[in-house]
């Protein structure tokens, strides 16, 4: 096997020293594990960008709200290595929860506005573990790039918002979201789903594509097109509407008229199972 897979921070920095020292340029693609394609095309980006790619395997606990899937999170490790070691990662970190955290934490990274909406509005503090995390984990790896994907599009805003504001001298890259045939966006937590559940859960992806043609027809006030997509998302009986919302692209603040590159994000229970997706309205396509 050619990867190296290292539990400690100590570790990642001597690996990381020896890939300088022979001047490599670094890729940090952070992850929770549970490996599926949308992760391995971010993988993929980082291979054609950078000579040394580092993947990170944490479940971060401080993401996790206190009713939240900490517990049931799915834990693939095997599995995962073999993944990053057939797209030819460098170097995977999967520290232990003490590792990362070895004391009670007293420092917590916060962006502010960015985070009103959208998950920030139903997941509270899940911006500050997130954001938090990733700041350690840049200090750790030092990367020059780190590789997000746009499915999280807030979290990827957010991270971009953060790289900027503390300096972290990182190019941070959005990769498309990744979708299974039928549409579903790839995620982690779609093996919760049962098989009419799965069946279900297409209407996500659906409701984006109505989104998607309502626009292009003219319709450009957020909130008929909002109303349109929870009608049918009501139709199908499992799932429950987390939130719906149209958004400025960059800046995350909700849009009355779309009058400006926009996204259309939503998250969906399905049974017990929250997912999420989006997609770009843009009044110059
Ligand atoms: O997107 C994720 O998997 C996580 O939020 C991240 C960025 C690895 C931080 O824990």
């Amino acid at each position: 096997m050619n990867i190296k897979v290292v539990n400690t921070i100590n570790q990642t920095r001597n690996e990381i020293a020896t890939a300088r020292q022979q001047g490599k340029s670094i890729a940090l693609v952070p992850t929770m594990g549970a490996l599926h394609d949308g992760h391995l095309s971010l993988i993929q980006q980082a291979k054609k960008l950078c000579d040394y790619v580092a993947v990170s395997i944490f479940v971060n606990p401080t993401q996790f709200g206190p009713n939240e899937d900490l517990d049931k999170y799915p834990r693939t490790l095997d599995n995962d290595i073999n993944l990053c070691e057939s797209e030819r990662a460098d170097l995977i970190l999967a520290p232990s929860s003490k590792e990362i955290y070895p004391t009670a934490n007293f420092t917590w990274v916060n962006v502010d506005k960015l985070t009103k909406t959208l998950c920030g509005s139903t997941r509270d503090g899940h911006f500050q573990g997130v954001c938090t995390v990733v700041a350690k984990l840049f200090n750790i790896f030092m990367p020059d790039k780190a590789f997000f994907g746009q499915k999280d599009a807030q979290q990827l805003a957010v991270i971009r918002q953060m790289a900027s504001d503390l300096n972290f001298p990182i190019d941070i890259i959005g990769c498309p979201i990744i979708r299974e045939p039928d549409g579903l966006a790839m995620s982690s937590r779609n093996r919760y789903l049962s098989g009419e559940q799965r069946t279900q859960a297409l209407v996500i992806n659906k409701a984006l594509q109505l989104g998607q043609k309502l626009f292009a027809g003219g319709m450009i006030k957020s909130q008929d097109i909002i109303n349109k997509l929870s009608k049918m998302i009501q139709q199908q009986p499992l799932a429950k509407i987390d939130y719906i919302s149209i958004v400025d692209k960059d800046l995350m603040h909700e849009l009355d008229t779309i009058d400006r590159p926009a996204l259309l994000a939503l998250a969906v229970y399905i049974g017990n199972t929250r997912l999420i997706d989006n997609i770009v309205l843009d009044p110059k396509d």
